[in-house]
């Protein structure tokens, strides 16, 4: 039987003090809808959304073709939200429930729902909490299901009941419609709820069954950014144990965010309050220290990147040693063994094998050779303000402390630049070029006094 996901996504998330609708919060690299959807998909022929608030801005942010927007102009509950979609799906499915505000839902969880659901007629998700308060608690007979009692609704005996609804249940489609066409709104909530369904299909003698979430955090919902934070915290503490049961040593999983795709070879070791955003693969043996931020990025074997680093959307090749305090920016392309130390910034460059960039510079737009010594301090300036120009290194070549190359330059091969200078014209390859007033010495030059 095909198996259509409905997911929930009217709300408005007020507790979330946002312009945004709440299921466009992020959660690591993704909204919460966007975690919800990958889930849903990996297990479901089609997926339907129901949109409320800021469904144009939802619509947008998901931009995806395959999906069956519904719309839900009032929030009448949870039960009308589900029929909006109902005139879309076929009689002879599975419908699954789901919420775009409890993005931790795994689809290992679904498959097990969905299996029940192939022998029964309903299949809930619940949870036991020691704290039941808010949620609808699950009424059994004899183990056997009766109903789903909302906490409003509930007397003192349900109230103590502490096996709740998570919401998630699949459900067979052609009674899913004809419960919901009989809902009405007589409850403390003057809702639609969803889970009455539950006490007609019980009066019609049909099946209910159910299986328990064993994971507290893969059914919880959020509602403001206490509960953002907390499922962060969860999503990212899953993956870091998922990382280093792979083989990656981490210092401290939980100091440790990687917000999209980490890819790693063997012996890798990262220290405390690393960040990893977007798609980053690291070779063997790559070591990062300390507080380093790494996006978009490919780092080779025997790679050290030392603490306090900033680089995305760069390549850094085998044996290199980067930072301290380095920032590798945007198309820089650090070669074989080569160094960029303390307080170095580097963009849309490429540094030959084994050069050297110790200290305190600004290297943009440049092609440097290999075996290329830069002094501290030294400068491409690339930009006159208007046009950005290129600088050009030779094999072999050292650039003395605290130079200026003004680009478009050409410093050739093995040539050597004297400290201090304002380099604007072709340097050589192999000769010494500079570009220094002449030192003098004032013979009677005196301090200036107080008058
Ligand atoms: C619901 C369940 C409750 C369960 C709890 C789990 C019902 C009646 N109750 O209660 O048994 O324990 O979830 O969290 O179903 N929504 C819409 N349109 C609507 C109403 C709701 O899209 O008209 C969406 C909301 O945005 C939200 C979700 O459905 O994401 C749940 O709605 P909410 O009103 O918060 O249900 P609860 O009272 O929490
Ligand atoms: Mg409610």
């Amino acid at each position: 039987m095909n198996i259509h996901t409905i997911i929930l996504a009217a709300g408005k998330g007020t507790r979330m003090h946002s312009s945004k609708p709440k299921v466009l919060q992020t959660l690591s690299s993704h909204t919460l809808l966007e975690h919800v959807l990958i889930q849903a998909k990996a297990i479901s022929q089609k997926v339907h959304i129901v949109y409320g608030f800021g469904g144009n801005q939802v619509k947008q942010a998901i931009n995806d073709n395959s999906i069956n927007w519904v719309e839900q102009a009032q929030q009448l509950g949870t039960g009308h939200a589900v029929a909006q979609a109902m005139p879309q799906i076929e009689d002879d499915s599975i419908s699954l429930i789901l919420y775009g505000d409890v993005p931790l839902i795994r689809s290992q969880t679904l498959k097990r729902l969905i299996q029940v659901a192939q022998d029964t007629d309903i299949a809930l998700l619940s949870v036991m909490l020691n704290n039941p308060t808010g949620y609808g608690r699950i009424v059994r007979q004899n183990h056997i299901i009766q109903a789903i009692v909302e906490q409003k609704d509930a007397d003192t005996t349900q109230l103590a009941i502490k096996e709740v609804n998570t919401g998630i249940m699949a459900v067979n489609t052609q009674l899913l419609k004809k419960y919901l066409a009989g809902l009405t709104a007589n409850n403390a909530q003057n809702e639609l709820y969803l889970t009455d369904i539950v006490k007609s299909a019980v009066n019609d003698k049909k099946t209910v069954g159910s299986i328990l979430a064993t994971d507290e955090f893969e059914v919880a919902g959020v509602n403001d950014k206490v509960q953002l934070a907390t499922l962060e915290r969860v999503f990212q503490k899953n993956q870091a144990i998922g990382f280093m049961q792979q083989g990656l040593t981490l210092k401290d999983p939980a100091r440790f965010d990687c917000r999209g795709t980490l890819r790693f070879g063997q012996d890798c070791d990262i220290d405390i309050n690393t960040l990893i955003i977007g798609e980053v693969t690291l070779g063997n043996n790559v070591t990062i220290a300390a507080n380093c931020s790494i996006k978009n990025a490919k780092i080779g074997d025997n790679v050290t990147i030392l603490a306090n680093c900033v680089i995305e959307e760069a390549v850094i090749n085998q044996g290199a040693c980067i930072g301290p305090f380095a920032r590798i920016r945007p198309q820089a392309n650090i070669g074989e063994d080569a160094k960029i130390g303390n307080f170095v910034e580097i963009k849309k460059s490429t540094i030959g094998k084994g050069s050297k960039v110790s200290h305190l510079s600004y290297i943009g737009d440049t092609t440097m050779g290999d075996a290329v010594n830069v002094g501290a301090g030294v400068i491409t300036c690339n930009y006159d303000g208007v046009n950005k120009y290129q600088t050009i290194i030779g094999n072999g070549a050292f650039i003395g402390s605290d130079s200026q190359l003004i680009a478009p330059i050409n410093i050739g091969e093995n040539a050597t630049i004297g400290a201090g200078s304002t380099i604007t014209k072709a340097s050589p390859e192999g000769q010494l070029t500079l570009s220094r007033a002449k030192q003098i010495t004032m013979k009677n030059w005196q301090r200036p006094t107080k008058d």
